[in-house]
């Protein structure tokens, strides 16, 4: 790689962040990271479920010969947003010439439905940091109850349902979907981890019941119940008497319950399906029932952390309409539609960019675009002077002004300790829970 010229920020270490730090490395920039968490990898380590260990590991391995690259350097445990240990305007005040903003969509989406905000209520988020050991989510304790209403049809449903039916074993899980099951979202390899728990005879009744409906939007009920049940013969061998079973057609109006005992059940109102510009789209009858339930868990996608200072449409940071410095017609600009003005030097990518969407490699590639659209603005800015003094700088700075700093020598402490934990206890993985047991291990 060439001597770095330009200094480049990127604030969030999942995969937009690291992927995009790589390219920007081999464009000639030296970049910094900074992560809240602990850890490297975002949701690829903090939201995909633990039992695909290989797809873990593999990209653990990749972003592992990121964070080897001499030209990047890396700081966990560094929250960057306005109340956090470092504000945006530092970093652009501080000698870097740009700004990545990867920090995903970790913020939670409110329905500012009545009882949202019961005990038993929980954001899908929130269960699945918990289980795969986020601190502090993993110290928290979720009280599930027997019978849940998981609310969405994408992947994040199916994942919360594995947990419940597999781990949790819990008496029934109810997915509740505002549109028809021709427009659920999740994939037929997610259905294949739970669907020998799908309750047959009320998955017939459910179809039977919206049949018509789907008929009357143009849908081919036949063909979306044959997309359901071409799961079932890999499905995995059950491990609970978990009956699991969907509601179609039905949108989230009310949670009740009150705040001594928790939640009792969902109020839903029953939808129609009409066509919308060439998309089905739900619309309310005005008919209201309840589900009975004792936990409710929203899996409806996520919104960015408000908490970061840029304007947010549609769950993520905007970007400019009219980008100086697009690529493949893509804006990675942040962009203030109040005054109408890019917000200079900051880009986005990632789920940042476009909250809850795609796979890792839909963020790879953001990042990675991201990236080239950081380089031509740099290229049309000119090398900085004196890089290595304003890096040195701020770099001992942030050290000394900081508590725990997590650097890239940490994360190879943490990992040996780690490995030798794993070893210890027969082990294919071992994660510590908490931050303290990070630490200790990193030897703070
Ligand atoms: C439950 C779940 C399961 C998934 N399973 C799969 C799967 O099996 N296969 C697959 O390919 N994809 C899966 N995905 C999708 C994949 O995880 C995402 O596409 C990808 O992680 C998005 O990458 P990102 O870098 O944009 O954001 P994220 O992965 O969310 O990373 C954001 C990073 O920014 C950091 N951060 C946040 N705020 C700040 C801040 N203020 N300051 C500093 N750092 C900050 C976070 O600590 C985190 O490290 C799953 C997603 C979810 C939610
Ligand atoms: N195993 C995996 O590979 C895996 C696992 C998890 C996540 N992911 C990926 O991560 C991304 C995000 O997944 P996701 O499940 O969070 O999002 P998603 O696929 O967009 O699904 C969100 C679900 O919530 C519903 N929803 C949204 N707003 C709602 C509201 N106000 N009321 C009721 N329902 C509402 C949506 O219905 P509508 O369709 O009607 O909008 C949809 O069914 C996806 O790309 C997914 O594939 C992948």
């Amino acid at each position: 790689m060439e001597d770095p010229k330009y200094m480049v920020a990127v604030v969030g270490a999942g995969p937009a962040g690291l992927y995009a730090a790589r390219k920007l490395a081999e464009g000639g920039a030296r970049v910094v990271l900074f992560n809240r968490d602990v850890k490297p990898g975002g949701l690829a380590e903090y939201g995909i479920y633990p039992d695909k260990l290989k797809m873990k590991q593999g990209l653990r391995a990749q972003f592992k010969q990121i964070l080897d690259v001499p030209q990047i350097d890396y700081f966990g445990n560094v929250t960057v947003c306005c109340g956090g240990n470092i504000v945006l305007e530092d970093l652009l005040e501080s000698g870097f010439q740009a700004v990545l903003i990867t920090t995903g969509a970790q913020g939670t989406k409110w329905l500012r439905l009545p009882g949202e905000n019961l005990p038993g209520v929980y954001h899908a988020k929130n269960i699945i940091f918990h289980y795969n050991l986020l601190p502090p989510f993993s110290e928290k304790k979720y009280l599930l109850g027997k019978r849940v209403v998981v609310v969405g049809a994408g992947n994040v449903m199916m994942d919360v349902a594995h947990y419940l039916i597999r781990d949790r074993k819990v008496d029934e899980v109810i997915v509740t979907v505002r549109r028809g099951p021709a427009d659920v979202k999740f994939t037929r390899k997610e259905m294949e981890s739970v669907g020998c728990n799908l309750d047959l005879a009320a998955f017939e009744s459910e179809f039977t019941r919206v049949a018509p409906t789907m008929l009357s939007a143009g849908q081919d009920p036949a063909a979306s119940k044959a997309a359901f049940l071409d799961a079932l013969p890999r499905a995995l061998a059950p491990i609970s008497s978990t009956r699991f079973r969907f509601e179609f057609l039905v949108s989230p109006v009310r949670v009740l319950g009150d705040w001594m005992n928790g939640v009792n059940a969902l109020k839903v109102e029953e939808n129609t399906l009409v066509g919308v510009d060439g998309n089905v789209k739900a619309r309310g009858t005005g008919n209201t029932r309840q589900i009975d339930a004792d936990t409710i868990i929203f899996a409806i996608g996520d919104t960015v952390d408000k908490d970061f200072c840029v304007p947010i449409f549609n769950d993520a940071y905007v970007s400019a309409p009219q980008p100086r410095f697009p690529v493949e017609g893509v804006s990675f600009e942040a962009y203030n539609p109040d005054t109408d003005q890019p917000i200079e030097r900051v880009f986005l990518a990632g789920w940042a960019r476009l909250a809850s969407t795609g796979l890792v490699g839909v963020a790879r590639r953001d990042g990675e675009r991201a990236a080239q659209s950081v380089l031509h603005f740099l290229q049309s800015q000119g090398p900085m002077r004196d890089l290595d003094n304003v890096l040195e700088k701020f770099e001992q700075r942030l050290v000394e002004t900081h508590e725990r700093v997590v650097d890239k020598a940490h994360l190879e402490k943490l990992a040996v300790a780690e490995c030798a934990e794993a070893q210890k206890l027969g082990l294919e993985d071992f994660k510590f829970a908490t931050n303290d047991e990070m630490f200790t291990a990193m030897g703070y």
